[in-house]
């Protein structure tokens, strides 16, 4: 009953506020390319931190850090965020259930639309079961991430965040403007392309023997394949056995569609563009796992994200131990 009220009410003011929807969409667009560019910042951080905005209002994951951040970064819009969702809001208020966007999809189930949501929630599942026996939590192309200020704060690990030098003076300068404590976490400017991740670590206080998490979200699609494997084999030689890799990893399939005309022109304008991926379009289990043991690392936990589609899977989040 509630959910067919939802409806009533959802549809007419969908309708009504579709140029205000317009206006959001043009709003987020400008700040997370436009600006984004001129702060020499990466926008593809801000999509994530869009996401995890969009989960905390829709109570599907708290992160009170995250909605302070989107606040107060001056390249994206929570107005426009708002203009774009409150249709779909509201009718997530008054009915409990989720509609379209944002929706918790059955595993294998997800499609593109999801990427954000599911990967979010399964990285969460398996932060949560490997951190208890880790002493250190590395965030790899940490972005706009806030996993280091939110609940695994209480977990006793050391944090550290690693990203390019312009992505990370941005968030810890509006971390402090957002009132987000951020004294306990380690910031390591890194190109992965460029420098020795465990240099750079080294001299920031990381202790190669201590058993670490690592954290690498949303960026090997961005790497070439040679700096994907460089980064899977200096992980694999420099920390302790135990410790252990959490990340996504892309179709072939997928990364064309970012190199897709508008894909391309949209990513050029903060000159990310995507890269690497696997051929996950049939055998995707052994195309992870060989791969991954060429690298001397074992796959542990996996989720195949949009498995049960019959092109193959776009994304796996996965764990990979040392
Ligand atoms: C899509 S964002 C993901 C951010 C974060 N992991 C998250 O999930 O919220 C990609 C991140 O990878 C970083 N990145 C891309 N290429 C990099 C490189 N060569 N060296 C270091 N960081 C890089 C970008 O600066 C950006 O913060």
């Amino acid at each position: 009953m509630l959910n067919l009220f939802s409806f009533l009410i959802f549809i007419p003011l969908q309708i009504l506020l579709l140029p205000l929807g317009l206006v959001g969409v043009v709003l987020i667009a400008y700040k997370q390319m436009v600006v984004s560019n001129r702060l020499g910042s990466s926008q593809t951080a801000i999509e994530v931190l869009n996401g995890r905005w969009t989960m905390h209002v829709f109570d599907i994951r708290l992160d009170d850090a995250g909605v302070k951040l989107a606040r107060a970064l001056p390249n994206t819009s929570t107005a426009g965020l708002w203009l774009v969702l409150f249709p779909l809001w509201l009718k997530y208020k008054i009915s409990g259930r989720y509609f379209a966007y944002p929706k918790l999809p059955k595993e294998a189930e997800e499609t593109v639309v999801d990427l954000i949501i599911a990967r979010t929630i399964y990285i969460d599942r398996i932060i949560d079961r490997l951190v208890g026996d880790a002493e250190q939590f590395v965030v790899l192309g940490a972005g706009y991430d806030t996993r280091a200020y939110g609940a695994l704060k209480s977990r006793g690990v050391s944090f550290f965040e690693v990203d390019q030098i312009e992505t990370q003076s941005l968030k810890m300068k509006w971390l402090g403007k957002a009132n987000v404590a951020a004294g306990h976490v380690n910031f390591v400017p890194v190109n992965f392309a460029e420098d020795t991740l465990f240099d750079e670590l080294k001299s920031s206080g990381y202790d190669a023997a201590k058993k670490t998490v690592f954290l690498w979200e949303g960026v090997t699609l961005y790497l070439s394949e040679c700096d994907v494997r460089k980064m899977f084999r200096e992980i694999g030689m420099c920390a302790i056995p135990g410790s252990s890799i959490v990340a996504d990893i892309y179709a072939d399939r997928f990364v064309q569609l970012g190199k897709s005309k508008a894909g391309k022109k949209t990513l050029e304008f903060t000159d990310e563009g995507l890269n690497f991926g696997l051929p996950f379009d049939t055998a995707y289990e052994s195309v992870l796992n060989s791969f991954i043991a060429s690298e001397n690392l074992n796959v542990g936990e996996t989720h195949f994200m949009g498995g049960a589609n019959k092109k193959g899977p776009f994304a796996v989040v996965s764990e990979f131990t040392v």
